[in-house]
């Protein structure tokens, strides 16, 4: 499959991020409200219409997928998902981001199923500070969860860690140390502005230079041109199985190497995760249910509005897009 998905911009998308619920089991402080209201069942996709979406980007050129939630484990029966598309010709990357509270149930099934590549979020590793930034996570499952994707055989496992200033922002280095001893990826993610929190982005932003700077002082890092296909900047540890990476959306812009769109559970495909531009994908699902051009006509027409990339501005006070990124799936 060759790509078709070409924007105004000349960059080529085959890479879609799919979010298949709004709901999950962690409440973090810097994703969700606390009171957070979750989409009735009839407002979402179907994991058959969820497959059929993934059947006709990959007919389209694209080869890279991600599953994400909410927390998509939470799903009833996401893993029906995975083996629906798990071994489509033409998709080379299956992939998933999770808070990882599920994974010790469905690590060994979701391997078998097709499934590549696994990133997981870890902001701490101090239960009680787990707990005040997940607002009701427990460290202790998701480290089951990492050791549980381990035995199963999933390697190239990634944590992802927002670092946010009073909250975590001392543990770069312990979480680097944990990830070279447990032989996985770290990456250091630069809070993004998006739906109300309780905190003001601004007060809580730690630049990644600043944490590539301190770990610099402590491991032997060493630049890489290396890729994952995501926007993140690599270094590798010298002498050791882990990279650590960088996704510094307010230090270092990454849009114009942008390859993805991202579709949420309700079906709206949103051409870049800091902006409002999107179609509506679900009336073309359902009002033509054996018919996939009207759909493929769409998703190539969309290409027109995929915007340039986001602007954050951390000296705004409020956010630069209400929607929370529980609901997009990051
Ligand atoms: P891989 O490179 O495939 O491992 O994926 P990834 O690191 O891009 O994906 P993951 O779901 O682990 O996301 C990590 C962080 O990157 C999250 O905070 C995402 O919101 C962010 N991210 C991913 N793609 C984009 C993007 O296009 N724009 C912005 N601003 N952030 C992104
Ligand atoms: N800014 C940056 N990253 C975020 N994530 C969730 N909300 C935000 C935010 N506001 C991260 C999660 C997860 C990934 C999908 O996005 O920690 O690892
Ligand atoms: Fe849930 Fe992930 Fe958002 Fe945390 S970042 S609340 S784990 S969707």
């Amino acid at each position: 499959h060759t790509p078709q998905l070409i924007d105004q911009f000349g960059r080529r998308v085959d890479y879609i991020r799919l979010s298949i619920t709004d709901r999950c089991d962690f409440r973090c402080v810097y994703c969700m409200s606390e009171e957070m209201s979750f989409l009735p069942r009839e407002e979402v996709l179907s994991l058959e219409e969820c497959g059929r979406l993934v059947k006709t980007f990959v007919s389209l050129g694209v080869s890279k997928v991600r599953i994400t939630g909410g927390e998509p484990l939470v799903r009833k029966n996401a893993l029906s998902l995975f083996e629906d598309i798990g071994h489509l010709p033409g998709l080379r990357e299956l992939t998933m981001t999770t808070n990882g509270s599920q994974l010790e149930h469905y690590a060994h099934a979701l391997k078998k199923a097709g499934l590549h590549r696994i990133n997981i979020s870890v902001d701490s590793l101090d239960a009680e500070r787990f707990r005040k930034i997940t607002r009701v996570g427990d460290l202790n499952k998701v480290l089951r969860g990492i050791q549980a994707a381990k035995d199963a055989g999933f390697t190239n496992i990634k944590l992802n860690t927002v670092l946010m200033r009073g909250f975590n922002d001392d543990e770069a280095i312990p979480l680097l140390q944990f990830a070279i001893e447990q032989a996985l990826d770290v990456a250091f993610i630069e809070e993004m502005p998006l739906g109300e929190v309780d905190h003001s982005r601004g007060s809580t932003y730690v630049s990644n230079q600043a944490t590539l700077k301190l770990l610099q002082e402590h491991f032997p890092l060493v630049s890489s041109t290396e890729t994952t296909g995501g926007p993140a900047r690599y270094w590798r540890v010298a002498h050791t199985n882990t990279r650590v990476g960088f996704i510094s959306p307010h230090s270092h812009n990454f849009c114009e190497a942008c390859n993805r769109v991202r579709i949420t559970c309700k079906g709206e495909l949103f051409l870049c995760l800091g902006q409002e531009s999107k179609i509506d994908l679900m009336p073309l699902l359902r009002e033509h249910p054996h018919d996939d051009q009207p759909l493929r006509d769409a998703i190539l027409a969309s290409m027109h509005i995929k915007p340039k990339g986001h602007d954050f501005d951390l000296q705004r006070t409020a956010p630069a897009v209400i929607r929370f990124m529980s609901q997009t799936g990051g």
